[in-house]
């Protein structure tokens, strides 16, 4: 599957801009990678009271203090987090997207942003964690408040100034709200905490929990498929954006995400919890970054192994399999600026 290049979309605009006529009709999909990701997202509905998390009630009761503590902490970052999303993808990517398939998977992505937010509510209502300092921590954490800072920071330029998305640097401001947002919010930092909370059943704990982190995890990975497809027609429908200065800006984002994270999982796990402890999370942190670099065109920057091969055969059960590989090829050249 490739994404239409705007040049053989029939005289239609390009997948950025404002006017409030455009994208308002489907057919024809100018961009049928949007709409295979909509149609693969609907199938994956799914509802948290599906899984009977009382069930975990015992393994709870029987975890260490630590164990616990990670929980909380994994709750204190991703709760606030997932609404983030939905307000990143409201204010800065649904107004600058013209074309209607980007729409209907929007839509559909904030209902799961929204849907991930009350799976979160429903562990907090199950066990005996004290919401109010989960939701504290967000702010007391400096690790933690680092890393919400820096999306914060993405999102101000959307929200408080204007925004036009006719110019080169307004452009250049949408991708790096996506690469703040899809890559490394949801890309990278997600996926370390998933693989944290997946840990648990691991170790025969927290099994119903577990599967409620599954069909998260299975939505994210369209999130963030539907994110990177979103950079590179950018980048492909507008190649003056991506000068060199702004490859080397874009790669020193995630870099600078990955120290953010290891700092947040030093925190996260003073000592370690099942097997795990903050460098064996900080290497997975490594290798998924180079996973994103790979997909945005870049060469791996870390060169590392992947520490939880266990994670990567969960996401093999996507059903997309090898949509990135096919991506890749068809933007290698447009894409890679290093
Ligand atoms: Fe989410
Ligand atoms: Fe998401």
């Amino acid at each position: 599957m490739r994404v239409v290049p705007v040049s053989a979309a029939e005289g239609r605009r390009g997948i950025l801009g404002t006017g409030i006529e455009e994208g308002l009709l489907l057919k024809p999909v100018t961009y049928p990678w949007a709409m295979e990701l909509y149609d693969q997202a609907v199938a994956n509905t799914w509802f948290p009271n599906e899984v009977q998390l009382g069930e975990d009630l015992a393994d709870f009761e029987r975890m260490s203090d630590d164990e616990r503590r990670a929980l909380t902490f994994l709750m204190s970052y991703f709760n606030p987090s997932e609404l983030l999303v939905n307000k990143a993808l409201a204010f800065g990517v649904y107004p600058y997207v013209n074309a209607a398939e980007c729409h209907l998977y929007l839509a559909k992505q904030m209902w799961e942003e929204a849907n991930h937010c009350m799976s979160f509510e429903y562990v907090l209502e199950t066990f005996p964690i004290d919401r109010e300092a989960a939701y504290a921590a967000h702010v007391d954490v400096p690790s933690m408040a680092a890393k919400e800072e820096f999306e914060v920071r993405f999102i101000k330029r959307m929200t408080e100034q204007t925004l036009d998305i006719t110019t080169v640097e307004g452009k250049r401001d949408f991708v790096r709200n996506l690469i703040a947002y899809n890559v490394i919010l949801e890309g990278i930092w997600f996926y370390s905490g998933f693989m944290v909370a997946l840990s648990f059943r691991q170790r025969n704990l927290l099994r119903n929990f577990g599967s409620l982190i599954d069909w998260i995890v299975r939505d994210e990975s369209l999130h963030l498929k539907f994110g990177i497809n979103l950079v590179l027609t950018v980048l492909e429908e507008n190649p003056e954006v991506a000068t060199e200065e702004f490859a080397d800006e874009i790669r020193q984002m995630i870099l600078d995400a990955v120290a953010m994270e290891e700092a947040y999982n030093h925190d996260l796990l003073p000592n370690g919890i099942l097997g795990l402890n903050a460098d064996y999370i900080n290497q997975y942190v490594r290798y998924l970054a180079d996973r994103r670099l790979d997909e945005l065109g870049f060469g791996p920057h870390y060169g590392v192994a992947n520490p939880a091969k266990w994670m990567a055969a969960a996401n093999d059960t996507l059903q997309l399999v090898n949509f990135f590989e096919a991506i890749n090829t068809s933007y290698e050249v447009n894409a890679r600026q290093d």
